[in-house]
């Protein structure tokens, strides 16, 4: 489905906005485009408590579901953060990305200096644990 990439990393900057990171100082924004026109925002948010802190995807994926949208109603979605490349998912998140998230999803892993690049979400996580795992 086409989407206005330009408007998707502006939604995920605007996201990173709201990054709580007072123990890292590294902001992360997330957006989720959906196919009628509403955009899921998530930042990180951490914790004195370091392990409790969630990612800007893994905020963006369970406001989705709580929402009460799911996978299908996904066209794209995107991931900003201040790296010299775009930034890379930790594995927590590709993992709870293949979980919620159609495998041919795009999504765009930006930085805050304008590059970009579009992946398959599956490409993300090779050889990933999934339902079909399980017996
Ligand atoms: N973080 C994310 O939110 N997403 C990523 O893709 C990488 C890391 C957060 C977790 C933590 O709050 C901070 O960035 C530093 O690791």
């Amino acid at each position: 489905m086409k989407y206005d990439i330009d408007m998707l990393i502006n939604k995920a900057k605007e996201a990173r906005n709201n990054a709580y990171a007072p123990y890292s100082n590294f902001k992360v924004g997330a957006a989720i485009l959906l196919k009628n026109g509403e955009y899921i925002l998530g930042c990180n948010i951490e914790n004195a408590s370091y392990g409790l802190s969630n990612c800007a995807e893994r905020t963006a994926l369970f406001k989705l579901i709580s929402e009460g949208y799911n996978k299908n109603d996904c066209v794209a979605m995107c991931i900003i953060g201040d790296t010299d490349l775009p930034i890379s998912p930790c594995g927590a998140c590709r993992q709870v990305m293949v979980e919620l998230l159609n495998n041919d999803c795009p999504i765009i892993l930006a930085n805050t200096n304008n590059k970009y690049a579009v992946y398959k979400n599956s490409d993300l996580l090779p050889l990933s644990f999934t339902e079909s795992s399980l017996k």
